[in-house]
């Protein structure tokens, strides 16, 4: 595995892929790798000649007062399991190569960024699509791997690469999870042995509001339930419950094919998300 800092350096090399005709996976990632990351790269070492990761704590998507800082970092033991999960070129740009100046241009995404974690974190996704969209500049990707677990991220970047013709095809992963449920995450690191004990209590909670979606309840007394199912069980603070149609995250009418419940659950040092797409044919 390579690892490569400079913008130009990674271009030129993958040029030189792309003239042999070799076809390029792109993991993307914020570091502090963990399985859900090595399966997006295991789906795109089946799928393509070369797979590149970057490893890239975004500024611009954290909001002031998030967890830009406390957000974990551990370069040396990221390339080791990058390494072995077979990632060919491991891209870290530099910051201020990234952002060299801030010329002031926004990508603004469209509704599908108003509600869940776009309401409760503003500016978020207009800097992921900022980054992400730099980054399939950068690498120009076959395809680009996402996991579901960040379903209202995926939905965008769908509709990003869709509305403005990027070239790289986006491939859905499905969310990898603890023995005992807890969506796989960086952010794991900073519960705290106690809420770590408790955190399942939130796939347990959208569980349920799944079996209740499929008895056929309304919205709100779902949405209330998965609340209530979430905050007796855990110290964990509601950020939001939401029950949307997907991918369009407008509210949920009968004729949406998929519905999506997610949640996000404030702790003491972090902020948890997860979600469960509800397929509504049967
Ligand atoms: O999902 C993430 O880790 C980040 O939002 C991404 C897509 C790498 C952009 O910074």
């Amino acid at each position: 595995m390579k690892t490569i800092r400079l913008i130009n350096e990674l271009q030129e090399l993958l040029d030189r892929s792309k003239r042999d005709n070799q076809t390029v996976g792109f993991v993307p990632t914020m570091g502090f790798l963990h399985e859900g990351h090595l399966s997006l790269v295991e789906h795109a070492r089946k799928e393509n000649d070369i797979v590149v990761m970057s490893i890239f704590v975004n500024p611009a998507q954290f909001g002031p007062g998030e967890d830009f800082e406390a957000y974990p970092r551990d370069e040396q033991h990221d390339a080791k399991l990058a390494s072995e999960a077979g990632v060919d070129i491991l891209f870290i740009p530099d910051p201020d190569e990234m952002y060299p100046q801030d010329g002031g241009i926004q990508i603004l995404p469209g509704p599908q960024a108003s509600s869940l974690c776009g309401a409760t974190r503003p500016g978020h996704f207009d800097g992921v699509l900022k980054v992400v969209l730099k980054l399939f500049n950068i690498v120009d990707p076959d395809h680009s791997y996402f996991g579901m677990k960040d379903a209202q991220q995926l939905a965008i970047i769908e509709t990003f690469v869709r509305d403005f013709n990027l070239r790289t095809k986006i491939v859905r992963v499905p969310t990898i999870r603890e023995e005992d449920g807890l969506a796989k995450s960086s952010r794991n690191v900073n519960l705290s042995i106690e809420e770590r004990l408790v955190a399942p209590a939130i796939q347990k909670a959208l569980k349920i509001g799944e079996e209740l979606f499929h008895q056929g309840l309304q919205v709100e007394e779902i949405v209330e339930e998965v609340a209530n199912q979430i905050t007796s069980n855990s110290p964990g603070r509601i950020d939001y419950v939401s029950l949307l149609a997907y991918p369009s995250l407008l509210p949920y009418t009968t004729d949406a094919r998929e519905a999506i419940i997610a949640c996000a659950v404030k702790f003491e040092k972090t902020r948890l998300i997860d979600n469960i797409i509800m397929s509504t044919k049967g």
